[in-house]
């Protein structure tokens, strides 16, 4: 089942894309969600859930074994991960949650000075290639604002990447630019509106449809999210569900396609 990215422009929705789809999934079968952003740390409150006692990074040994390890020159390239890499093998100490969905950290800033993210980077690059994925499971990755994973080679190890696109000028010439970036990396990509009404829904349609782009999900702008959100509440999907669940059987989420 595939490994899906979530990626767009700064508060486009790609973390209460991930919850909620998360929640459809988990459903079905068994959900990690990955949260490769360095620097938000809201994703697990919109889960419902506790941090991981751990990030993945720390469980690796830290920043500073990461970079000996995965930055080193190619022919000193050590290997971090276990062989026959599945969501099972994946230490307790890191995940956050109970099945069907848990969480998984990759890594955050936590010292002023303490360098760029360029490890994290590495880790969820790597991590997400090794990964296995089996029959009615799931990997939902959420991205930091921006292109900056597609310059680190994050998307390389996901199946499929969705570019969360909200009703703004910006959003258009991300995905102009992510649909490169996905062509470079030939990886299938799609795009899912957010927060929009009828007439942005319309325009965004044709806008991207004339960029050789296809919509194949829209959630409208909904106050019980914004408003769980800002209360620090779980996300819930009843306001959204028959949208999320389309999404996923597009998604190759239900009917078995890989
Ligand atoms: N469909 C929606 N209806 C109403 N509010 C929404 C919707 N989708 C997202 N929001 C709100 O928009 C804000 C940004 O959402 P979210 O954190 O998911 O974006 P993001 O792309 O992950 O942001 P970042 O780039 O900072 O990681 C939040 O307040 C969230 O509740
Ligand atoms: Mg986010």
């Amino acid at each position: 089942m595939p490994k899906i990215l979530i990626t767009g422009r700064g508060g486009s929705g790609k973390s209460t894309l991930v919850t909620l789809l998360a929640r459809v999934l988990g459903d079905r079968g068994k959900v990690l969600v990955v949260d490769t952003d360095e620097s938000n740390l809201g994703l697990c409150k919109m889960l419902g859930q506790e941090p991981p006692a751990l990030t993945l990074m720390g469980c690796l040994g830290g920043k500073s074994a990461v970079k000996e390890k995965l930055l080193a020159s190619a022919d000193e390239k050590k290997k971090v991960f276990v062989d026959n890499l599945t969501i099972d093998s994946l230490p307790d100490e890191c995940l956050g949650g109970q099945w069907p969905a848990r969480y998984l950290r990759i890594g955050k800033i936590e010292r002023s000075l303490e360098g760029c993210a360029c490890p994290m980077g590495a880790v969820a690059r790597s991590f997400l290639k090794e990964l296995t994925v089996g029959q009615d499971e799931w990997v939902l990755v959420d991205t930091e604002a921006g292109v900056e994973h597609f310059g680190r080679g994050v998307p390389q190890g996901a199946d499929r990447v969705v570019i969360v696109v909200d009703p703004s000028q910006e959003a258009l010439l991300l995905a102009a630019k992510a649909q490169k970036l996905c062509a470079d990396l030939n990886k299938k990509f799609i795009v899912v509106l957010n927060k929009v009404d009828a007439a942005a829904s319309a325009y965004l349609r044709q806008e991207l449809a004339a960029r050789g782009m296809v919509v194949v999900g829209t959630i409208p702008f909904i106050k019980d999210i914004w408003q769980a959100n800002m209360l620090g509440e779980t996300l819930a999907i009843d306001t959204c569900r028959e949208e999320m669940e389309a999404l996923a059987i597009s998604l190759g989420g239900f009917n078995g396609i890989n």
